[in-house]
């Protein structure tokens, strides 16, 4: 697990960042707006926001819709530096196990920051997601 840091300037960027993202949540069915923000390893800041459908199970979580934002602006070879996340309630909200496992995809070594049960928290993608899976 190789150990990344962040400075508190780029972090408070990155949960501004996602913050702001979180209002564009299409969120009517659990109304419950997320924002995600990711740091690339070079420098750039990609966000999403949660996208809920009628048909729930096609709702796509903040995290992912960044990511896949990302790599539709800088192809696959987007690594992930860093992840923040945030919800509009103030309530703990750790990605949720599908998202887990697709930022390991594209950052093995990510520092995740997020909001846990005692307030703000960091924990790097594997401490969230031992064994995730890869192909290659
Ligand atoms: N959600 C996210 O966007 N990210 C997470 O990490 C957890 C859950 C969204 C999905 C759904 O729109 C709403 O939160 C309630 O589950």
């Amino acid at each position: 697990m190789r150990k990344r840091t962040l400075s508190a300037g780029v972090r408070e960027q990155l949960l501004r960042t996602a913050r702001q993202v979180m209002k564009n949540a299409h969120a009517p069915y659990s109304k419950f707006r997320v924002g995600a923000a990711i740091l690339t390893t070079g420098g750039e800041i990609f966000s999403g926001c949660n996208v809920e459908n009628a048909s729930y199970g096609m709702t796509n979580c903040a995290e992912r819709t960044a990511i896949f934002s990302a790599v539709a602006q800088l192809g696959p070879g987007l690594e992930i530096h860093a992840v923040a996340v945030t919800n509009d309630h103030g309530v703990p909200c750790a990605p949720c196990g599908a998202c887990r496992q697709v930022i390991y995809e594209f950052g093995p070594d990510a520092i995740v920051f997020f909001q846990g049960a005692k307030g703000p928290k960091q924990a790097h993608i594997k401490e969230l997601l031992p064994e995730g899976f890869r192909l290659l």
